[in-house]
């Protein structure tokens, strides 16, 4: 028998007994997650009888959250930073992109066998198809060579982009793009931060993704890219999702580009951890505008 225990600020109906399923987010810190809001709102939309949680991790104790999923039959969890990769020899299994991408940002318990996802990767290719934008043989340009971009770079190579990397630093873009080529066989090209090379690669670009902390808040009046190089028939993805307009896509959307909120890359993310857990096709709207709700009380 179930019983509420809580309608949150929010008015997210929770409810638990001695079915619920326990899902949750580890992470250092972790105490500004959205997920929460983003999860309950989808479990409770669709009447799942499913809570969602989150619990600051420290790196020493993972194993012990593997097993502690084992032994408690927590269903699922999401890993964020600074995790993802150091997660992966505790569980039992990992998923072939994952493995690829060497991060794990979801895991499933199915009776006690734990397997690794990364839905950052397949959330950013769901919300490239939910905005009908295509990646083959399309001209990419990323920005940045951190943790988030390799998600992001893996993915777009094997869906057949011809991708070029700019970043501040030029070491860890070279060594991204090498490894982007081993493993999803394309060649990458890797330029320097100058807004000579921005503009030589955003003439002849279909899609700008910027996959740098540049923008975010509370540093949100900084952009990487000067606003006369956007331009109409440019696509411009942000990952950065607070704020969930950053500069540079306010300055693309004014220049007529198409501009895509990191928030949508988090949304679909969080869908796709929600199918892998649940079985059921996620309320992506109902977990839009929870996630969006979360971000404006964060800000107020
Ligand atoms: P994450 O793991 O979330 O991607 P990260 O590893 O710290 O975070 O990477 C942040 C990215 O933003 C890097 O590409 C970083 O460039 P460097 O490799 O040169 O550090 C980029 N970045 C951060 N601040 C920047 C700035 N002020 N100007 C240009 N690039 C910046």
């Amino acid at each position: 028998m179930n019983r509420e225990i809580k309608s949150d600020q929010k008015g997210t109906e929770i409810f638990v007994g001695t079915g619920t399923k326990l899902c949750g987010i580890i992470g250092d810190p972790v105490e500004h997650s959205i997920s929460p809001d983003m999860q309950n709102a989808a479990f409770s939309r669709l009447g799942l009888d499913f809570v969602y949680l989150a619990f600051r991790v420290k790196k020493e104790d993972l194993e012990r959250v593997a097993d502690s999923m084992r032994v408690l039959g927590i269903r699922g969890i999401n890993v964020t930073m600074p995790h993802k990769i150091a997660v992966i020899p505790f569980l039992d299994e990992v998923d072939d992109l994952a493995a690829k991408i060497g991060a794990v940002n979801t895991v499933v318990n199915e009776n006690g066998v734990l397997k690794g996802y990364n839905t950052d990767a397949s959330g950013f290719l769901r919300m490239l198809s939910t905005a009908d934008i295509t990646i083959e043989n399309k001209r990419v340009l990323v920005l940045g060579a951190g943790g988030a971009c390799r998600a992001v770079a893996c993915v777009l190579a094997e869906r057949g982009a011809e991708i070029t990397i700019i970043n501040r630093s030029f070491a860890p873009a070279v060594e991204l793009a090498a490894w982007i080529s081993r493993e999803a066989h394309r060649k990458v090209d890797v330029l320097d931060l100058s807004t000579g090379n921005m503009e030589s690669c955003l003439k002849k670009a279909d899609i700008l993704v910027n996959t740098t902390s540049v923008g975010m808040s509370p540093v949100s009046n900084e952009t990487l890219v000067p606003e006369k190089l956007l331009r109409s028939g440019l696509s411009v993805v942000d990952i950065i999702y607070n704020p969930i307009r950053t500069r540079l896509l306010q300055e693309a959307e004014n220049k007529g580009a198409k501009v895509i909120s990191g928030l949508e890359m988090l949304v679909q993310q969080g869908a796709e951890a929600f199918e892998i857990w649940t079985g059921e096709k996620a309320p992506v709207n109902e977990m839009r505008r929870a996630a969006s709700g979360a971000l404006k009380a964060n800000e107020d």
